[in-house]
């Protein structure tokens, strides 16, 4: 299997977790497109559906769904989401599509959150794939100062602007041993919006397609 069909085969093994009325968060990227392509598929299991990017939202309308917004629905039942990276804990390295401050926020107002991944995204530990920080416009300089006292090397995603208007930090170099601690201290750091590392609020469920196909662990 190649790396597409894998991730048709984690999104078509998310399926099973929407139940009769769901109020479901969409996440980014490509792995969730395809899930979007699924979705009208179980259209009448869905109660209604928050995005967590433009580009989602775009895709959802593309397929025919109405797009709510978190505060018109409150709770979600569900989240699925892809991911850069995750390690056995189900702790993640998440936007490397950059639209990680709205995917944590989904994440955290979700019960369950079921992440897909092909089976390159599993890692021993979190930090090969450089880590992205969303950061106040202003405050650039002095995030990237304070990354590299923490060892890391930010780097700026160039001609790219959040959702937030907001810019990216990928940082490499790290070594995230703690995932718990490193997601808090670059959390304090004045000018971060969200870093994406997702410890504090890891997945509940990861289906992990791979040549033999999909398998699921849990949290
Ligand atoms: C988007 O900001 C990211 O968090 C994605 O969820 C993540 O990068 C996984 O994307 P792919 O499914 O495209 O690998």
């Amino acid at each position: 299997m190649d790396a597409t069909q894998k991730k048709r085969a984690a999104a078509r093994a998310a399926l099973e977790f929407i139940e009769p009325g769901t109020r479901l968060g969409v996440g980014t990227g490509s792995t969730v497109n395809c899930l979007i392509d699924l979705l009208p598929g179980v259209r009448d299991r869905i109660e209604c559906l928050v995005s967590s990017s433009k580009a989602t939202t775009a895709l959802l309308e593309k397929q025919g769904f109405e797009v709510s917004t978190l505060n018109q629905v409150g709770a979600l039942d569900l989240y699925i989401d892809g991911a850069d990276e995750s390690n056995k804990r189900l702790q993640l390295i998440k936007g490397g599509g950059g639209a990680l401050t709205r995917e944590k926020i989904l994440a955290s107002a979700a019960r369950r959150f079921v992440c897909i991944v092909d089976d390159s995204k599993l890692v021993g530990m979190l930090g090969s794939f450089p880590l992205p920080v969303e950061v106040l416009p202003m405050a650039l300089e002095f995030v990237s100062r304070r990354l590299v006292k923490l060892r890391g090397q930010p780097v700026w995603r160039k001609d790219f602007v959040t959702d937030n208007r907001n810019y990216i930090l990928d940082v490499r170099g790290l070594q995230i041993v703690n995932p718990l601690e490193t997601e808090e201290r670059i959390n304090r750091i004045p000018g971060v919006v969200t870093v994406g590392i997702f410890a504090h609020r890891p997945a509940d469920v990861l289906l992990i397609a791979g040549d033999q196909g999909v398998r699921e662990l849990r949290a």
